[in-house]
């Protein structure tokens, strides 16, 4: 992937004189769905596969953005005179979003950026292109700029930027997982306070597997930014009968205490979700520890039922790939993974079940829904680094 990006530099910009490549990750999240706008828990993993950038700073106060995913769109231009968010832009928005929240913080750019882009996260599978895109430009602008920043920050600010340059509401997990993301380790957050830990997950005899649908809903965003209004409205509601700042201080049980101060019946299912699936997580997290994988897996497969019953960010195509993969022997669980409404699933597999499992899978979602299902083996990789 280095070589490609710089190759496509050099024949975009005639040479490769001084141009530094960098990747920062996609990530897979295990557990904990939509608890982190509420305060809770996540527990996701950032991957190997990610978005690799080809990066030089100009004399100028020009930036060029060219993505070999997007080739029909050629080099599209910019300025740093104009850090505004345009349609016409498209992906290029997200590098300019981060642009624009750094120099909110003082930290202006002095000059312009030529930037070759590649990724090699299949494109809306929900494995957190956009947030890979924005960790590794807040990496190039550190790199190059000699920005003081950590790399929570660099979560902090792709989020920001998604949240006020993109308008999608997002929580801060995606940036998280791909700005602090360790080989072999998944990341137990605790979204409250950006507490966190790294939990080895070397799984004896099984792997992860993610199984891209194909599908990716229209209106993703709006139901997104929907569903964390409604968790908005039921938190001041809970609000007026208990001391909380987010729904991820409540135990189920004083969650049930509470329930009939949130006045409907939507809002109780989706403050539900998100009080159970942030208990859930944290009690996965503990069963991971004392080695109890088909606990984990009952919890993931729990997670999978209250996304699609109560949070409802589910959908009949990923609904059909937890539904058959749950049949397969040697599935120790299966859920959605991510913000919903299509992408992946992510599924624990035993080694010797991972073959069966993609092609039972696969032909029963052929058959189904009549589409063709993606699977990746995947592996827990890195942070963003300096290729
Ligand atoms: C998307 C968002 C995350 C998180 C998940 C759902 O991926 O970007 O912040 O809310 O959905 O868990």
């Amino acid at each position: 992937m280095k070589e490609a990006v710089l190759k496509k530099f050099g024949e975009l910009y005639g040479d490769t004189q001084g141009v530094n490549v960098y990747f920062a990750p996609g990530r897979v999240n295990l557990i904990g769905e939509h608890t982190d706008y509420n305060g809770g828990h996540v527990f996701p993993c950032a991957l190997t596969i990610g978005t690799y950038v080809a990066a030089r700073k100009r004399a100028d106060r020009k930036l060029t953005f060219y993505s070999m995913n997007f080739d029909r769109l050629g080099v599209v231009e910019g300025s740093l005179d104009d850090l505004t968010p345009a349609k016409e832009a498209e992906w290029t928005n997200y590098p300019k979003g981060v642009m624009w929240a750094f120099a909110g913080r003082g930290m202006e750019m002095d000059c312009g950026l030529d930037i070759v882009l590649y990724g090699n996260i299949p494109n809306g599978s929900g494995l957190s292109s956009s947030a890979s895109l924005e960790v590794v430009t807040g990496y190039v602008l550190r790199d190059l700029y000699g920005f003081d920043v950590t790399n929570v920050d660099l979560a902090k600010i792709g989020q920001y930027s998604e949240n006020n340059f993109n308008g999608m509401n997002c929580g801060i997990m995606d940036q998280f997982a791909s700005a602090m993301g360790k080989k072999d380790n998944a990341i137990f957050l605790d979204t409250a306070d950006l507490s966190y830990e790294y939990a080895p997950l070397v799984l004896d005899g099984a792997k992860i597997v993610v199984t891209n649908s194909n599908v990716k809903h229209s209106l993703v965003n709006s139901a997104y930014n929907e569903r964390r209004s409604e968790c908005e409205k039921a938190l001041e509601e809970l609000q007026t009968v208990v001391d909380i700042k987010g729904l991820g201080d409540l135990t189920e049980e004083q969650f049930e205490m509470h329930r009939e101060a949130i006045k409907s019946e939507v809002r109780v299912k989706r403050a539900k979700h998100a009080v159970y699936e942030n208990q859930r997580t944290i009690r996965a997290v503990a069963a991971l520890k004392n080695n109890d994988l088909k606990l984990f897996g009952e919890l993931m497969n729990a997670s999978h039922v209250s996304l699609r019953d109560d949070y409802a960010v589910s959908c009949e195509e990923i609904d059909v790939l937890v539904e058959e993969a749950w049949k397969v022997d040697g599935v120790i669980g299966s859920r959605i993974t991510g913000g919903g409404f299509g992408g992946c699933t992510v599924s624990i597999v035993r080694d010797e079940a991972v073959d069966a499992f993609q092609e039972k899978v696969g032909a029963a979602y052929k058959e189904r829904v009549g589409r063709t299902a993606d699977f990746y083996v995947v592996e827990i990789g890195d942070g963003p680094r300096k290729l």
